[in-house]
């Protein structure tokens, strides 16, 4: 049965909600496998408008069952507030459609101070990060300082915890940073009082993940950020702090690599990027200003304007060969009309060499010229379309290119932010 892996294939902000959203009807379960509260998605459905952060966004949909997996991190108390709002919303979600992984890890309070300490002493220098507490929180999992959804069953260990982590923190809070000393107990009260209202969505969802494929269900993967922004594969440090690629599907759900089925990468029609960090084909002047008004390009998660840029063939080849792309969806293609030529970044100029890949080195990418083809643009609104063969011939002509360009296949183009703005493509 299909496990089929969503991922972006640039810094984010792709549109994979809309992608999911238009696809969940095929799935049983959706599953969130990275990242946390850093992540905003947007879901338009008739007038309503639904922001999502750490509940995956199938929970719209009648009769699907929403995991958050362990490779997931979880700030209970927004994650309760989420639910919460949800539900007064009218969506159902009780522990029978949502399940939290015992395995994840909890964003503590002293996670989002340490990251916007962090933040502020890294000065010029700073990641640009969303102040979420996602990087101190994966740095504490990887050391084994972490605290996990499984804690909050059991109080005593886990203020002991708590305790334990700050009374090794608080000294680097106060000396380091300048920051008064957290008090574990509050700390600890804090986040237990959340914690208890997530106990009935909390579950081994790993083994159900498994027990699910093998009972024949379909599992719709969501990874949260893009592969450029993968930890180990995207353009570091300038990164999130997980694997954001395809290859944290498995590590992140505990579904093992070979019962994954398929990948399925979300590209944007033209590119942007939030934070700092490397970006070969940003546009700097007031066409970028142009692309991010007409395209809403503003943080779900902070509200910080994206930076905008062409599309560049060259990472994203990179991300769909990482990522193991088999087919792709190619979001806002509308709002690239109006823009006469259109460009699509083919190689990098780099220290006098034209190279076709992503270069590890932050320095050389930071140096890469865009060499660009020209296309010609379309003045045709695309709203309406809902076959391939009604875009008009130039944006034809702009999909089969990057199709050419990144050797795969499309199957399915946004034209609009609405539900039904959307070409399938048949493949
Ligand atoms: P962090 O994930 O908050 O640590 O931020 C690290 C980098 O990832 C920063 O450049 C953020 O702007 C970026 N980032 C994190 N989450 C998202 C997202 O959902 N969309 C786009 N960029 C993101």
């Amino acid at each position: 049965m299909p496990a089929t892996v969503i991922v972006g294939v640039q810094w984010g902000d792709e549109g994979k909600a809309k992608v999911l959203d238009a696809l969940a009807e095929e799935y049983d379960i959706i599953v969130r496998y990275q990242g946390g509260s850093n992540a905003g998605h947007t879901v338009v459905v008739g007038s309503e408008r639904y922001a999502f952060h750490l509940v995956p966004s199938g929970i719209l949909r009648h009769g699907k069952v929403c995991v958050i997996a362990n490779g997931v991190v979880v700030e209970p108390a927004l994650l309760v507030s989420e639910i919460e709002d949800l539900r007064a919303r009218g969506v159902r979600i009780d522990g029978g459609n949502l399940l939290l992984s015992a395995r994840v890890h909890l964003v503590m309070p002293y996670h989002r101070v340490l990251d916007k300490a962090q933040e502020l002493r890294k000065g010029g220098g700073k990641i640009g990060t969303t102040g979420r507490g996602i990087g101190p929180c994966y740095a504490d999992k990887a050391a084994r300082w972490g605290i996990r959804a499984v804690d909050l069953m059991r109080p005593a260990s886990f203020r002991e915890k708590v305790r334990s982590r700050l009374e090794d923190l608080n000294p680097v809070l106060e000396k380091i940073y300048g920051i008064e000393a957290m008090k574990w107990e509050e700390v600890a009260e804090e986040v237990l009082a959340a914690g208890e209202k997530l106990k009935p969505f909390i579950a081994d969802t790993a083994s159900y993940l498994r027990k699910a494929l093998d009972g024949g269900r379909r599992l719709l993967l969501e990874g949260a950020q893009g592969t450029l922004l993968d930890v180990d594969f995207g353009t570091y440090p300038y990164v999130t702090s997980s694997n954001s690629a395809a290859c944290g599907a498995s590590a992140g759900t505990g579904i093992p690599p070979r019962r994954l089925s398929e990948v399925l990468g979300v590209a944007k029609a033209y590119t942007t990027r939030v934070g700092a960090g490397p970006f070969p084909t940003e546009i700097l002047d007031g066409d970028g200003d142009e692309l991010r008004k007409k395209g809403g390009e503003y943080g779900t998660t902070t509200g910080r304007p994206r930076r905008c840029g062409w599309f560049d063939a060259v990472s994203c080849r990179y991300a769909v060969e990482t990522s193991g792309v088999d087919c792709l969806a190619i979001t806002k293609l509308d709002v690239l009309t109006g823009r006469n030529p259109v460009k699509i970044c083919t190689a990098y100029r780099c220290e006098g060499r034209r190279i076709e890949t992503m270069p590890a080195d932050l320095e050389s990418l930071t140096a890469c010229e865009p060499e660009y083809e020209e296309m010609a643009g379309w003045e045709t609104p695309l709203g309406g379309c809902r076959r391939r063969e009604h875009l008009p011939a130039e944006a034809q002509a702009y999909v089969r290119r990057i199709e050419q360009l990144l050797g795969v296949p499309v199957r399915l183009i946004s034209v609009g932010s609405g539900r039904d703005d959307t070409i399938r493509c048949g493949i």
